[in-house]
C-alpha cells in the first residue's frame, strides 16, 4: 500500500459526497432511520425492472423528488459553500464527485462537479439516448422532442444495477489526487464505497472521512471527523486552506 505523502499546494483534491451533505438543506438521506428507503422499496422505484413493470410509479417517485428540490426552502448549506470556497482558494484542482442528484454543490459555488448517479433537472430518452435539461413532469405518455418516441423518457439518474457516470474520469482523478475526502455517505453503495480503497492501494492521497457517524468503511480512512456536515466540513476546509494535511 502506497504511503500518503504530505500535501503540496498543487495537489488535486477529490471530494466524494453523499446524501448526508444535503440533509441539513432539507433533503432526506436514504438509509437513516427516516430515510427514503424506509418509506419506499428500492425494487419498486429505482431499477429498470421497476420502470418496465410500472413506469407510472417510478416516474411519480422522481417527479415528486424533482419538485421537492425546487422548493424555496431547499438551499445549499454551509458544507456546500465551504466546498465552493475550497475550489476557489485552493491552488490545485478540486473535483467534487457526488452521488447526489440535487444541484446544491453548484449553488454552493462548486464548478467542477461530476454527478455519478445522474442529475435532477435532466431527462433521457431510452429510444434515442438524447439527454436534455428539463423540469417537465414525466408520464408514460410523454413524447421525446427529438425522436417523437413515446414511453422512453426517464429521469437522467442511475438506477440500481446500472453503471454510474464519469467512471473513467473519476478513476483517473483518484489515482493522482493528494487528498480524498468522503462526506455524508454511508459507504454502502459501490462503486463509490470502493473509492477510498482505490486511493489507498493505487494512489498517493491522504484519506479523510467527514460524516455524522462512522460509515461502513470508516476504518479504511486515515483521518476521520464526525458531526453535522455544516460544521465539520467548513472547519476541515478552513484547516486545509491554512496548513494542508
Ligand atoms: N451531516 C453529515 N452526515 C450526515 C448527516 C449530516 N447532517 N445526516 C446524515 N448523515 C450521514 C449518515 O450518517 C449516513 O452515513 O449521511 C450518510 C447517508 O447515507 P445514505 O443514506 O446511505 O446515502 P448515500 O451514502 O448518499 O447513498 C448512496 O445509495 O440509494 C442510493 O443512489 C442512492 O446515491 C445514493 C446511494
Amino acid at each position: 500500500m502506497a504511503r500518503p505523502r504530505l500535501s503540496t499546494s498543487l495537489d488535486t483534491i477529490v471530494v466524494l459526497t453523499g446524501a448526508g451533505i444535503s440533509k441539513e438543506s432539507g433533503i432526506d438521506t436514504f438509509r437513516d432511520k427516516d430515510g427514503l428507503w424506509s418509506k419506499y422499496d428500492i425494487e419498486e422505484v429505482a431499477t429498470i425492472q421497476a420502470f418496465q413493470r410500472n413506469p407510472q410509479k417510478v416516474l411519480d417517485f422522481y417527479n415528486e423528488r424533482r419538485a421537492s428540490f425546487r422548493s424555496a426552502n431547499i438551499r445549499a448549506n454551509a458544507a456546500h459553500h465551504a466546498l465552493g470556497r475550497l475550489e476557489q482558494e485552493w491552488p490545485g484542482e478540486v473535483i467534487v464527485v457526488t452521488q447526489n442528484i440535487d444541484l446544491l454543490h453548484e449553488e454552493g459555488g462548486s464548478r467542477k462537479v461530476l454527478h455519478m448517479h445522474g442529475q435532477a433537472g435532466k431527462i433521457r430518452c431510452m429510444h434515442c439516448d438524447t439527454i436534455i435539461d428539463s423540469e417537465m413532469e414525466l408520464s408514460p405518455a410523454s413524447v421525446c422532442a427529438n425522436c417523437q418516441g413515446k414511453g422512453g423518457l426517464r429521469p437522467h439518474v442511475v438506477w440500481f444495477g446500472e453503471i454510474p457516470l464519469h467512471m473513467d474520469e473519476i478513476g483517473e482523478a483518484l489515482d493522482r489526487c493528494g487528498l480524498f475526502m468522503s462526506i455524508g455517505t454511508s459507504g454502502m453503495v459501490y462503486p463509490a464505497a470502493g473509492f477510498v480503497q482505490q486511493v489507498r492501494i493505487g494512489g498517493v492521497g491522504h484519506t479523510v472521512e467527514l460524516n455524522m457517524e462512522p460509515s461502513d468503511g470508516h476504518s479504511l480512512f486515515a483521518e476521520r471527523h464526525y458531526g453535522p456536515a455544516s460544521e465539520v466540513v467548513p472547519s476541515y476546509v478552513e484547516k486545509i486552506l491554512r496548513e494542508g494535511w
